[in-house]
């Protein structure tokens, strides 16, 4: 809460690669919070770097990532999307809650179990405090609300507990928030292994739709995509999960119920309706693609809403800060 405002913040990965799982679990729905919420998206190339990046990738792709979020329907002028180290902010506050933050937490976090199993030639420090800086990004702004994926759910708990630590020894510093997660289609499967979740990083291309994958290319992953034994197109998360998966996909791309989908394709095959759900899927993101390349053409543009964001976002961020500041009882003659 910043004043009367209630606040939603979520960081974003910088990777151009986003998939129609975050579009539908996650980005679609985040212009809704616009009317309820003053809404920061922030571009966290901060917290790529506890993985190797090579620099002109990362910076590519934060542009893309702007630019990607502004064509599935951000508006700049109703949200405030920025840059995360364009913010010094977050980086001073994410040091201040290191010290509020204990050993035992982070070494509980699935996050940093599964990454430095992955990466175990770089299991760095800033791999380890991932947590604080997002629990920063968060506590910076006041914010009530946090819209995130159900993998993201246990660092908004550290946060929580964190503020509530700081809140015990310092009263009334912080707004302890609220995970939110989206209702409907928060969960895409993989088109390879339904019973997994569509990830950026799976290694079967055909496993995953990419927002700016093209037409043949979406229309062909969905032609290859695993479905189950037996031929109903019927709704069945245990017995039918490829085809279920599929029937979520076409419902949130096309608006229809689950049942109205049934009726569509009773009595048709898989073939049939595979073809259908690429050809829904390529028609739903061609207007979001063409708008994707109008902005990355203006790349002026692009800075300038970079700038805007970032100076909107730091008048809340410094307004936190000061006030961590006094609490703790840092001196600040300015
Ligand atoms: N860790 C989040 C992710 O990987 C990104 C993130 C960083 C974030 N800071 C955040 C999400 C603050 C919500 C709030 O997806």
């Amino acid at each position: 809460m910043f004043g009367e405002q209630k606040v939603s913040f979520s960081g974003v990965q910088p990777s151009g690669n986003l998939t129609i799982g975050n579009y539908l679990g996650a980005i679609r729905n985040f212009s809704e919070y616009s009317e309820k919420y003053k809404t920061f998206y922030c571009v966290v190339d901060q917290h790529a770097i506890t993985v190797r990046q090579v620099p002109a990738d990362l910076r590519r792709r934060t542009y893309e990532t702007l630019a990607l979020y502004m064509a599935c329907g951000l508006d700049p002028n109703k949200n405030t999307l920025y840059v995360q180290s364009m913010v010094h902010e977050h980086a001073e506050l994410a040091w201040i809650l290191n010290c509020f933050t204990m050993f035992g937490e982070l070494s509980r976090m699935t996050q940093f179990k599964d990454k430095s199993a992955r990466h175990a030639d770089n299991i760095n420090a800033g791999l380890f405090t991932y947590p604080t800086l997002m629990a920063a990004d968060i506590l910076l702004y006041q914010t009530d609300v946090v819209p995130v994926g159900i993998d993201q759910k246990q660092h908004v708990e550290l946060c929580r507990d964190i503020a509530e630590r700081f809140n015990q020894l310092y009263p009334g510093t912080f707004t302890v928030p609220e995970p939110i997660m989206a209702k409907h289609g928060m969960k895409i499967m993989s088109l390879a292994e339904p019973t997994k979740k569509m990830s950026k990083s799976d290694e079967n291309a055909n496993a995953v739709v990419y927002i700016l994958d093209d037409r043949d290319t979406i229309i062909r992953k969905f032609k290859r995509a695993v479905t189950d034994s037996g031929s109903e197109i019927r709704y069945d998360v245990n017995e039918k999960p490829g085809v279920s998966n599929l029937m979520t996909i076409y419902s949130c791309f096309t608006g229809k119920s689950i049942e109205e989908i049934e009726r569509e394709f009773d009595g048709r095959g898989y073939g049939d309706f595979k073809l259908a759900v690429g050809e829904a899927t390529a028609d739903a993101l061609a207007p979001v693609q063409a708008d994707f390349r109008a902005y990355m053409s203006d790349k002026a543009g692009l800075e300038a809403q970079m700038k805007k964001g970032t100076e909107e976002a730091s008048w809340y961020a410094c307004r936190t800060l000061s006030k961590v500041a006094k609490k703790l009882g840092f001196v600040q003659v300015r």
